[in-house]
């Protein structure tokens, strides 16, 4: 008998199932297309001994012991047609997981909906891309606690480990877990943007090629901004085109895809009447990207941009980022806090800030400090409020700002690191300038205001 079944032995699904069977947990495998599970036992090797293929889902559930669960691994498009010819076919008690990258919404709803006939539903997010999921990623979980025994041992068995701890938790009902993957990818897109944006500063800037830039990274692999994401910058910037011989990132084009994960949490930041504004224009940028023809001719339209000035000092740059970064996250911790508390999920923040720490794609140094901080519970909700942070903040916001000046004096865009450095100038400052909004709108729309005394709902002396 196998343990769990898996549908759908695309890269992820495969990666996911060879993982399991290399952890000695027994999988049955589907796939609509027979030919990818041939694939799949065939590059399995010694592992296929614990792969059971399954021809058809009554194979498959017929491999497995109840309460069964099955793990579904197919594009978000199909995610609902598989639910609909998997769930008649279940008895009460199963459990099917979504591992895929699912809006938190759709999750509620089949939650919800599957929870009606006694069936069990997980979102899972996935962090990591093939790699993680074939040695290691990490595995964001939400759906009822009730079920998580029944699986618990092998998403432990085969998530990525920080210091021995297993990057895998039930962090909630319903969405709560494919919420948790949304910020994290939103995060992800946070964290690119404005490692682009340095990379802008010294080739546009500074007039470094992509190798001394590359240098730049590598320095950066140890120390406070020690991450996945700095790490394969560094390796992306060293690498050279075949082809031409040229370094690698100068022969891409300069226009980004997006599969709609960043653009979620923003929406949803909004929705909840936040914003996740390093988030934002994250997500911005990349459409800007896709835009190539408007921009080229702008560049035909406007002067140039400065450039030729000499490269800001490494250290300096690198303050910058560590300052925009621990930014970001802060503004996804306090989406994720906000979003909780609007679904009731009674969301760890730690534990999610935990399970970050190895596998993911924004695993970093910085998330121990980071969980840290959630656990001993932010002031005011804000990470950059934490002791820790408000230190290393102290240290390093006079960086950003001067990062930012320098290069909005250049006319280089980073609307990230902009976003980053606005935030913060609103989060400290006691007496902001929303006085004269209330002011305003209660002159076109008579919508009241507070006065600072405490007397409430009041219409100004506004002369005709
Ligand atoms: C991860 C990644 C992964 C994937 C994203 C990329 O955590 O492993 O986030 O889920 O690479 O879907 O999203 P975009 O295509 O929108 O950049």
């Amino acid at each position: 008998m196998a343990r769990i079944g898996v549908i759908g032995t695309g890269v992820m699904g495969a990666a996911l199932s060879l993982n399991m069977a290399e952890k000695g947990v027994a999988v049955a495998v589907h796939d609509l297309d027979a030919a990818s599970i041939g694939r799949l036992i065939d590059r399995a090797g010694p592992l296929a001994e614990n792969l059971t293929a399954a021809e058809t889902t009554e194979a498959l559930l017929a491999a497995l012991p109840t309460p069964r669960a099955i793990l579904v691994m197919v594009p978000s498009g199909a995610v609902d047609a598989v639910i609909d010819g998997l769930a008649p076919q279940l008895a009460p008690g199963d459990l099917i997981i979504d591992g895929g990258n699912s809006d938190f919404l759709d999750t509620r709803r089949r939650e919800a909906a599957l929870s009606e006939r006694g069936l069990n539903f997980f979102g899972m997010g996935v962090s990591g891309g093939e790699e993680g999921a074939r040695h290691g990623p990490s595995l964001m979980i939400g759906g009822r606690q009730e079920a998580w025994g029944l699986v618990e041992d092998i998403l432990t068995a085969i998530a990525a480990r920080h210091e021995g701890e297993p990057c895998a938790a039930w962090l909630g009902p319903d969405g709560a877990g494919h919420f948790v993957k949304t910020v994290h990818n939103g995060i992800e897109y946070a964290d690119m943007q404005m490692i682009a944006e340095i990379y802008g500063i010294m080739r546009d800037g500074a007039r470094q090629s992509a190798a001394e830039i590359g240098a730049m990274f590598e320095g950066w692999r140890t120390g406070p901004l020690s991450s996945y994401l700095i790490e394969i910058t560094g390796q992306i910037l060293a690498a050279e085109d075949p082809e031409t011989g040229r370094p690698a990132v100068d022969v891409i084009r300069d226009s980004a895809g997006q599969k709609g994960t960043g653009r979620w949490t923003v929406i949803e930041a909004l929705k909840l009447g936040q914003s996740a504004s390093v988030i934002e224009a994250a997500v911005a940028a990349r459409a800007w990207s896709s835009r190539a023809e408007a921009r080229q001719a702008g560049a035909a339209l406007f002067a140039p941009a400065g450039g030729g000035a000499g490269a800001p000092a490494v250290d300096e740059l690198g303050r910058a980022l560590l300052a925009a970064r621990i930014i970001g996250f802060g503004q996804g911790l306090t989406l994720m806090r906000s979003a909780s508390d609007a679904f009731d999920w009674d969301l760890d923040l730690a534990r999610a800030a935990e399970i970050w720490r190895a596998g993911c794609i924004i695993r970093s140094v910085l998330l121990d400090d980071i969980a840290g901080a959630a656990r001993a519970g932010l002031p005011e909700g804000e990470l950059t409020h934490a002791p820790a942070f408000s230190a290393m903040l102290e240290e390093t916001i006079p960086s950003l700002r001067r990062v930012v000046l320098a290069a909005l004096g250049q006319g280089l865009p980073v609307p990230a690191l902009a976003a980053a450095l606005g935030y913060h100038d609103t989060m400290r400052q006691a007496r902001g300038t929303a006085n004269l909004i209330q002011a305003q709108r209660d002159v076109f729309g008579a919508h009241g205001f507070d006065y600072i005394d405490g007397r409430a709902d009041r219409h100004g002396p506004w002369g005709a």
